[in-house]
Order: C-alpha cells, then sequence, then structure tokens
C-alpha cells in the first residue's frame, strides 16, 4: 500500500501542538532507523510512527466522548486517566481519518502506552521508538538504552517496561494490567534465553573440549593448530608453529 507520507505530516501540524508534532517526526525517524536495523519495512514504520500519537492532543473530557460515541471500550483505569484512551482512539482515527487499515501498524498505535506479551517486530519497534526518539530527555539511562534498542530489541522493551512500572508505582501506586502483563511476559522472555543460552554454552564447552581431543580437524580453531604450514597467518605466528608441531 502507498502511503501519502507528505499529506499525514500536513494534517498532524494541524491536529498537534508544537512539542507533540516534533516528538512525532522524532518517533517516526527512530522507527524508520530501528526498522532498517531488524528488517522491519520502512514505510510501515514511519508510518506507525508518525500516526502513533494522532489522537494525543485532543482534550481528555473529548476522548472519552468520542470513544463512547464511537463505541470503543472504555477500562476503569482509562476511565481514571483518560489520557491512556490516545492509543485506542489513535488506532481508529488511523483508519477513519488516514485510511491506514494495516493490522500491524493499527496494532503498533494501540499498543504504544502500554505494550502487550508477544509483541510483533513492528508493535515493539514504536512502542521503544516512542521511549526513546531523539526529543526525549527525562528517563534515566537513556544514553545506554538507545544503545541497547539497536543491539537487543527485546531487552530495550523489557528495561522500558520495567522503569515505566517503577515510576508509576513511586508517582501514582496505579499501574495499568496490560502494563504489568507485558514486562511478565518479556522479563520472563529475557529470563528463560538467558537460562538457554547458558546451557548451550555449558554443551558448547563439553564439546569444544571433547572435539580438541578426539577430532581436531573437525574445528577450526584447531585446524590453524594443527595444520599450521598453510595459513599464513600462523605462520607469521612462532607460538602456532610451536603449537602445531607439539
Ligand atoms: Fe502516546
Ligand atoms: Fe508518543
Amino acid at each position: 500500500m502507498e502511503y501519502d507520507i507528505d499529506k499525514i505530516k500536513q494534517s498532524l501540524r494541524r491536529k498537534l501542538d508544537n512539542y507533540r508534532y516534533e516528538h512525532t517526526i522524532g518517533v517516526a525517524y527512530t522507527a524508520t532507523s530501528l526498522a532498517m536495523r531488524y528488517g522491519e519495512d520502512i514505510k510501515k514504520a514511519e508510518v506507525a510512527g508518525l500516526l502513533h500519537d494522532c489522537a494525543k492532543c485532543i482534550p481528555d473530557d473529548k476522548k472519552l466522548a468520542k470513544c463512547i460515541k464511537h463505541k470503543i471500550n472504555i477500562t476503569d483505569i482509562e476511565k481514571e486517566r483518560p489520557y491512556l484512551l490516545h492509543s485506542k482512539l489513535g488506532a481508529f482515527y488511523a483508519m477513519k481519518k488516514y485510511d491506514v487499515y494495516d493490522k500491524d501498524i493499527i496494532n503498533s498505535i494501540l499498543n504504544h502506552t502500554t505494550g502487550c506479551p508477544n509483541m510483533t517486530l513492528l508493535e515493539k519497534i514504536v512502542f521503544v521508538a516512542d521511549y526513546i526518539e531523539p526529543g526525549r530527555n527525562k528517563a534515566k539511562n537513556l544514553d545506554e538504552l538507545r544503545k541497547i534498542a539497536f543491539e537487543d530489541l527485546d531487552m530495550a522493551v523489557y528495561i522500558i517496561l520495567r522503569d515505566t512500572l517503577d515510576y508509576l508505582s513511586k508517582k501514582t501506586g496505579n499501574i495499568d494490567d496490560m502494563t504489568q502483563k507485558a514486562y511478565e511476559y518479556y522479563s520472563n522472555l529475557i529470563a528463560n534465553r538467558d537460562d538457554n543460552c547458558n546451557q548451550k554454552d555449558d554443551s558448547c564447552n563439553k564439546e569444544d573440549s571433547c572435539e580438541k581431543e578426539d577430532s581436531c580437524n573437525k574445528d577450526d580453531s584447531c585446524k590453524k593448530e594443527s595444520s599450521c604450514n598453510i595459513d599464513d597467518s600462523c605462520n607469521k605466528n612462532n607460538s602456532c608453529n610451536i603449537e602445531s608441531k607439539e
């Protein structure tokens, strides 16, 4: 699907205040960069980034009224904190006002505030981009997190959820159920991933030592040791020659 990026930007310029518009451009820019890094569709990332806060500048009482009018479900926590509704309303407007019907883009807008368990790549990209875009400066450890985002996206999602819960519990004590569920999912994912990695390391180490003893010729690092005479870099290395002779 072709998206008219200029038209979307012109519309957002009218509907958002300056701060929100600059933030929006920053999220689109960061989402596009993350899409390049992780192999996501660049245009989809740009459109999702541009539209993620398209309903943000509607006053809270109007957000509630518009959700009721369009029969959008409102949870108890959204009644208490209506600004959360900008995600649902934004997803609705992306379809109705911007003709964007791509399910992944719509869900990325829908889940960008709280996150959710098992997000798609695009959802994770928009969720992370919203937090780390260049205009953000309040969250702690942003420089480190920006680096992590381009190295390990799941880890970045986990850190953002963890820090958001920490912030919310100190500030309001009022935590959205979906943020908690998303945190538990990514906390488990990271823990299981680390466990598997440790187990693999263990078995790798055993295999390594075994190969070196039993079948050195199958192991690249061993080949350099056992047949240094055909390896230029090894020939220049005395210690390697000594090892090969041994
Ligand atoms: Fe937002
Ligand atoms: Fe945002």
